[in-house]
């Protein structure tokens, strides 16, 4: 398309039943609020659309399992959600929620239309059915094996695994997510949107008209979904959770989450405009707007093909020039999941990490699963933040405003003649706006946030060589020039930074003292203007913009995952089943006595082992025990303890262990005395 008029941009609307987590910050929220500050910052028309989607059955399973109403839900997670975006700073320029007024209104007007059009299957026929929770199973009610793949944890409406996207019935081996049932099959009348007839259009749009510019992952999903044959998709449930089907015989029905949830974006862009004051409806159905929609890879069948064909059976809209989808981001080589608590939460890191929303930002971008499915890791996270914000972004800043304050009471000196390397460096910083802005319109963050770097790295190496520390001992002249070139970079680092670093952006833009339009140096500017910071000009005192990540709040951080990893085992973990029965006399060949550990010491070169010596109340001895990764030996010296001491004598690594401490392992893995608590017991006691 020629050069759009305006822009609208869609994030996903989250499904309220968690908070936010990196997988959905770098899949979604991260790259659409850098398209989004991007264009705006280049003087664009722009509406950034979120929202909350608050239908659909994974909220009722979760109010279910919680014992609450799906309101409650809905209610609690909208909250947490937003709050957490504004945190984070997501410039949504509005946020709504799929229970809003406007909503229900906007999504029942779209389905009444393609209903009188007779865009609509009006069928009955038969569905999944749970005799025990007296409910229909569709989407994630039900589970079963995927036809395509044969992946047996496939949802109703989905399979994870290989994309699919389903139909309840198609599922072999169908469970109830409810009751665990075999359903049965029973009558009902549906809405359905004949995909089948939209093909040929789909076709053309996608298959033909954006081939080239839509990312290769999309572009692939759908011509899968479009060769296997599109089907007639139904539009309703049998549910009582969701947005009243508004036509006749839609009694006791809901609209399909799926098709109420992209209205959101429409219903929240209404709801902007009458708060601003604007006209809605140039966003959506004016060809000179350029839709995006920004969405992990789960949900591009959604918005590639069903989403658009009922756009197209509407008839008014218009439809997205690009679904940049990403693929999925992972947590320490392992798939993120709510479920087994294996995630990052949004409103734990803003607690964590106060003031630190750019370094996860950079992080994330830095590592986008753009192209293939991509791992986060705290290392990296470190890494990104000390090897790169700090010791290249950071340290130039703060070099030239330190300096700038020490040598010019902080106002920016005028420069002499140009050197060759001053003139090759003025002119490398202009080239970047394009450089970012090309790698941005193509929707590449990653590479752009490079440029971004390359940049300041541009600024860190010119001043490492040029070293004003040491000319001014020599040139005050000189020491000028340099430092205003310098100080042109640091300007142009607070401009280009803003998409990507926003509150950075902002810190060091007042630190540079140009927060006032006068002296504000705009995207192209940098490019267009001869002078970004002038001479003359007074900057503010130097403060840092990043601090340096330590290892013990990484370690931290690798806790909290490990203790999810061994709870989950822990919860996983069958009960091992009984070893066969012994005799009374069997038992009482055991001789275990209460016992003190007197003394502890690690056995050299062995990760696992403590050499103990043990009062049994019989005599003092030496038992090896492999507890020296669950505790220390300070830890253990003076603990009451139950020892087997009738167990024959065997050598680790060469000191003789004469008897065995009984132990067990908590639910984190880590493992316990099983002791007498009592200090009062004597030791020798028999235990029987
Ligand atoms: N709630 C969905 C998810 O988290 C995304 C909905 S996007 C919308 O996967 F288009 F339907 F709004
Ligand atoms: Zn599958």
């Amino acid at each position: 398309m020629n050069k759009p008029k305006r822009y609208t941009i869609t994030s996903a609307l989250p499904y309220t039943n968690g908070p936010i987590h990196i997988g959905h910050l770098a899949g979604v929220y991260v790259p659409a609020d850098i398209y989004a500050r991007y264009l705006r910052l280049t003087g664009n028309d722009v509406v950034f659309i979120g929202g909350s989607d608050e239908h659909g059955v994974p909220i009722t399973i979760k109010a279910k399992n919680e014992g609450v109403t799906p309101q409650d839900v809905v209610d609690k997670y909208h909250t947490i959600i937003k709050q957490s975006f504004e945190e984070f700073g997501i410039s949504f320029d509005n946020y709504s929620r799929t229970s809003a007024k406007i909503h229900h209104e906007t999504a029942s007007e779209f389905f009444k239309t393609l209903y009188d059009k007779g865009d609509f299957i009006e069928e009955t026929t038969e569905q999944l059915y749970d005799e025990k929770a007296n409910q229909f199973l569709a989407d994630r009610f039900v589970t079963g094996t995927c036809p395509k793949c044969g992946n047996e944890e496939a949802y109703g409406d989905q399979c994870e695994k290989c994309g699919t996207s389903l139909n309840a019935t198609d599922l072999i081996n169908p469970k109830s997510a409810l009751t665990g049932n075999v359903p049965t099959l029973k009558e009902t009348k549906h809405w359905f949107l004949p995909l089948d007839k939209h093909e040929a259009f789909l076709r053309e749009w996608i298959l033909e008209g954006h081939k080239k510019d839509w990312k290769p992952n999309v572009y692939g999903q759908v011509k899968s979904w479009i060769d296997d044959g599109l089907r007639p998709r139904a539009v309703t449930r049998d549910l009582d959770w969701g947005i009243p089907v508004p036509v006749p015989g839609g009694e006791g029905k809901v609209l399909y989450v799926w098709f109420d949830a992209p209205i959101g974006y429409i219903s929240s862009t209404k709801e902007w405009a009458q708060r601003e004051g604007k006209d809605w409806e140039p966003y959506w159905k004016s060809n000179d707007t350029k839709l995006v929609h920004f969405i992990g890879k789960d949900n591009i069948v959604f918005h590639c093909i069903i989403f658009p064909a009922m756009l197209k059976a509407e008839g008014s809209y218009i439809l997205p020039e690009n679904v940049p989808a990403n693929e999925f981001l992972n947590l320490e080589g392992n798939k993120l999941s709510t479920s087994k608590n294996w995630a990052v939460w949004l409103p734990e890191y803003l607690k964590e990490f106060p003031n630190q929303q750019d370094v996860l930002r950079y992080a994330l971008t830095a590592n986008a699963p753009e192209t293939k499915d991509n791992d986060f890791t705290w290392k990296d996270f470190q890494a990104r933040n000390n090897n790169e914000l700090v010791a290249i972004f950071g340290n130039f800043i703060n070099r030239v405003v330190v300096l700038t304050n020490k040598y010019y009471n902080g106002i920016v000196p005028a420069p002499g003649a140009f050197s060759q390397v001053d003139e090759e460096t003025l002119a490398a910083l202009k080239a970047y706006p394009e450089v970012i802005s090309s790698s941005i319109e193509r929707y590449r963050f990653r590479e752009a946030q490079t440029e971004l770097m390359n940049l300041a790295r541009l600024g860190n190496k010119y001043l490492a060589d040029e070293e004003p520390w040491k000319v001014i001992k020599v040139d005050e002249a000189r020491t000028q020039t340099i430092m205003y070139v310098a100080l042109q970079i640091a300007s142009a680092l607070a401009t280009l930074s803003e998409p990507f670093l926003p509150f950075t952006s902002t810190k060091l833009k007042s630190i540079l003292n140009v927060t006032s339009s006068a002296v504000e140096t705009s995207w192209n500017e940098v490019s267009t203007k001869d002078v970004l910071l002038p001479v003359g000009h007074q900057i503010g005192e130097a403060e840092l913009l990043f601090s340096k990540i330590e290892d013990e709040t990484i370690q931290f951080q690798l806790d909290k995952l490990e203790a999810s990893k061994k709870a989950n085992e822990a919860a996983n973990k069958a009960v091992e089943p009984q070893k066969p029965t012994i005799t009374f006399d069997d038992f009482t060949k055991l001789d275990m006595r209460v016992g003190t550990i007197l003394e502890a010491e690690k056995m050299p070169k062995a990760k696992k082992l403590l050499v103990l010596k043990v009062d049994t109340g019989l005599d003092v001895r030496t038992i090896v025990s492999g507890i020296a990764e669950s505790f220390t030996p300070e830890e253990v010296v003076g603990k009451k303890v139950t020892v087997l001491v009738n167990l024959a004598p065997r050598a680790l690594r060469g000191v003789e262990s004469q008897g065995m401490i009984l132990m067990t392992e908590s639910t984190e893995g880590k493992l316990v005395f099983v002791n007498p608590d009592d200090a009062n017991v004597p030791n020798g006691l028999h235990i029987s």
